[in-house]
């Protein structure tokens, strides 16, 4: 059954408060319809189309390429939005799989089982439900003698229907054929002065064509954002189920309440994360590193056997068997070999450092090449900047770079070279040569009598 998935994503949400369209809000570091989107893909949907209107051109940028788009430029009711995408909708097709925008908790085999159901029983339409705690705001589900009926929405509904606490999703599996004959017949004889997609229902019994339902058993799955605490429940639930994925594939996290694992990070086993660990963007972390409490990953690779505690890592790359921190910070285009040790206060910005090579406490390496086996001393800063422009600092293998040293770029040191404590390197130093600037100490006797 050829199948094609409408994405209403043009209402304001004007309940969001915000500038930014809602559905482009994010969960769990991932825009809400790039959600629905992950989600239709993973059941099988692939031909999509994106109603939007409010902020359309903010939309159509992350939904370029993944969905047909059509528009909506007057918000007259989720009926109207299906009105605008039906000439887009291909004539060989069965299926038109209508979904929100703001529903990034669906899974993708509820859709799957949604289909199945809908082709199954050969319905003109059938519907997504789950039963509410708290129905509000929700259209409901009118069944006679177990056959639904209609939904009425909520500003429509009287005190009784009030009371039903199924609810309409939003999701709906429609026969083509069925939703193309009927779409023109809605009005907006309703509270909200509205095309009301959910009229068809209705419109469907008065023809006595089959109407199905297939309920969700975890409520939760259908929560559609409409505000500010109902985004921070998706996102709760939204974490809660990353860290369980990665749980079950053999990561250990101490608290995982404690633990922010974005939407595309990879992890490997026998990894171990400690509280308060934020690991964002496309991070890929591999097997058998521990990351202790307080690190931040932004885009970052790291390898396999690292120790890494307190450390905030952007657009970089760590090899295997480093030990990392505590308090440093890795700024983008970082890369570390293998073995290397950065440590306490010690920042390093769009450099390379080679295997082996130790830069242990409070310095600064920005816009360098260091090679493998070197040592930079407590303290040493690359000056790299001259206020205009930035220069690099190349330190080759085996270099010994003393304490509280400052390399003024461009600048490079060779091989095995070895800097005295506290000197100021302006000129490169040759292979395995000493440098050292420093003045010498003159001590006046009895100096403080005087
Ligand atoms: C709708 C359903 C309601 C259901 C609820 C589930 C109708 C009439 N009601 O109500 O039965 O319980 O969703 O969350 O369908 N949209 C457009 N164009 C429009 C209007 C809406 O694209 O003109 C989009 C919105 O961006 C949103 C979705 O359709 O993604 C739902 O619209 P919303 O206004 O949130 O509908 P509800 O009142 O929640
Ligand atoms: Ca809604």
């Amino acid at each position: 059954m050829k199948t094609t998935a409408v994405i209403l994503a043009a209402g304001q949400g004007t309940r969001m408060k915000s500038k930014l369209p809602k559905v482009l809000h994010k969960a769990l570091g991932k825009p809400m319809v790039q959600w629905v989107i992950d989600c239709l893909s993973q059941a099988g949907v692939e031909d999509k189309i994106a109603v939007l209107g409010h902020g359309g051109d903010q939309v159509a940028s992350v939904v370029e390429g993944q969905a047909d788009i059509v528009y909506q430029t007057e918000q007259l009711g989720t009926g109207h939005a299906v009105m605008q995408a039906a000439p887009a909708l291909p004539a060989d097709n069965d299926c038109v799989l209508v979904i929100c925008g703001d529903t990034p908790l669906l899974r993708a085999q509820t859709i799957q089982a949604l289909i199945e159901k809908h082709q199954a029983e050969g319905n003109a339409v059938t519907l997504l439900t789950a039963y509410a705690e708290n129905p509000t705001g929700y259209g409901r589900i009118v069944r006679q003698e177990q056959q639904i009926t209609a939904i009425v929405e909520q500003k429509d509904a009287d005190e009784q229907q009030k009371l039903i606490k199924e609810i309409n999703t939003g999701t709906y599996c429609f026969d083509q054929k069925f939703l193309l004959q009927y779409l023109s017949a809605l009005d907006t004889n309703n509270a909200q002065k509205e095309y009301y997609l959910t009229d068809l229902i209705k419109i469907a019994n008065l023809h006595n064509l089959p109407v199905g339902g297939f309920v969700l058993a975890d409520f939760n799955e259908s929560l559609g954002v409409n505000n500010r605490i109902q985004l921070s429940q998706a996102e709760a639930i939204l974490r809660q189920r990353k860290c369980e994925e990665i749980m079950l594939a053999g990561v250990t996290l101490i608290d995982p309440s404690a633990t922010y694992i974005g939407a595309d990070v990879v992890i490997g086993n026998d990894t171990i994360i400690y509280p308060n660990v934020v690991l964002e963007g496309k991070t890929v972390i591999g097997s058998d590193n521990v990351i202790g409490m307080n690190c931040r990953f932004v885009d970052s690779q790291i390898g396999n056997g690292n120790d890494i505690q307190s450390t905030v890592i952007t657009e970089s790359k760590v090899g295997n068997g480093c030990k990392i921190g505590p308090m440093a910070y890795l700024r983008p285009g970082t890369a570390l070999a293998d073995n290397v040790k950065i440590g306490d206060f010690v920042e390093v910005k769009k450099s390379q450092v080679g295997e082996g090579s130790k830069i242990p406490h409070l310095s600064y390496v920005g816009d360098s090449i260091v090679g493998s086996k070197v040592n930079i001393g407590c303290g040493t800063i690359t000056c790299n900047y001259d206020g205009v422009h930035k220069y690099q600092t190349v330190i080759k293998d085996g270099a010994f770079i003393g304490s509280n040293t400052n390399l003024v770029a461009p600048v490079t040191v060779e091989e095995n070279a070895f800097i005295g404590a506290g000197s100021t390197i302006t000129k490169d130093v040759p292979d395995s040569a000493l440098a050292v600037t420093r003045a010498d100490l003159r001590v006046k006797e009895n100096w403080r009598k005087k």
